[in-house]
């Protein structure tokens, strides 16, 4: 693919930035300075730099953010900071159809909520995740303001009413690991769920983190605020991923 097309791609800016950013030196692939803005470059495993930041061609980009609190999953927030802005600008630059679109969140977290987000530039894989048939089961460790017990977690497991439906959401899975902690699994992923499930059993979030979405975990050293690439095993895992299934497997 030529340099100045495979930047445009990547979200580098317009066409006739890309190849201004070649025609200035700025790019270069192995080291080397790209010396034409219409050089044929491989794009299969390509890294390349521009103004000496590097940068990995991917031809969609998947991702993971380990939301911190405090931030809105909203390009448009109202109090806090959106969480693209912890994203690089190539990313929320990727063109779409001839028009700047970047990632986008598959789903949302509130802003009190930190933990496993995924974003992605792709619309079917957005909307296969958030498809009924699809859905794929979500892990959230809660910090309860009450203790819990064995009579909470078998309301939640049979189904609770919440205000705006008459029909009972269920947990998929619920234990208890400690006194005021209670690891819930949610294959559905209605408005403040989590929270208003926990009130209707007669408790209350004070904390709520998500630690895995179907085989794929929060990784460890992956810190509030920080992103990385999700491996094309990890797309495909999530992509096939069947309700019922175990939530293990893939953790990196
Ligand atoms: N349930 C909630 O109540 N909040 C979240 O952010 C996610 C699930």
């Amino acid at each position: 693919m030529r340099i100045e097309e495979i930047l445009y791609t990547q979200g580098f800016g317009t066409r006739r930035v890309c190849a201004g950013l070649v025609q200035q030196g700025l790019v270069r692939v192995a080291g080397k300075v790209v010396a034409d803005a219409s050089d044929d470059v491989p794009v299969d495993g390509l890294r390349f730099t521009v103004q000496g930041t590097e940068w990995a061609y991917h031809e969609k980009a998947y991702l993971m953010l380990h939301k911190p609190a405090g931030t809105e999953c909203s390009q448009k927030p109202s109090t806090y900071p959106s969480i693209y802005t912890l994203l690089p600008s190539p990313l929320r630059l990727r063109p779409n159809k001839g028009a700047v679109q970047g990632v986008q969140a598959i789903g949302r977290l509130d802003q009190d909520t930190t933990g496993l987000l995924l974003l992605t530039d792709d619309g079917q894989f957005i909307h296969r995740m958030g498809s009924p048939k699809h859905h794929v089961p979500k892990v959230y460790e809660v910090s309860a303001k009450h203790p819990l017990d064995d009579a909470q977690v078998a309301k939640l497991l049979a189904g609770v009413v919440l205000d705006d439906d008459p029909k009972p959401v269920r947990a998929a899975a619920c234990e208890i690991v400690g006194p005021l902690h209670l690891r819930l699994t949610l294959t559905e992923g209605k408005y403040h769920q989590v929270k208003r499930m926990l009130a209707a059993v007669g408790n209350r979030v004070e904390a709520l983190h998500r630690s895995r979405i179907g085989a794929l975990a929060l990784p460890a050293d992956l810190a509030p605020g920080q992103w990385r690439w999700l491996g094309a095993q990890q797309v495909e895992a999530l992509r096939s991923a069947r309700p019922g299934q175990p939530a293990e497997g893939l953790d990196r």
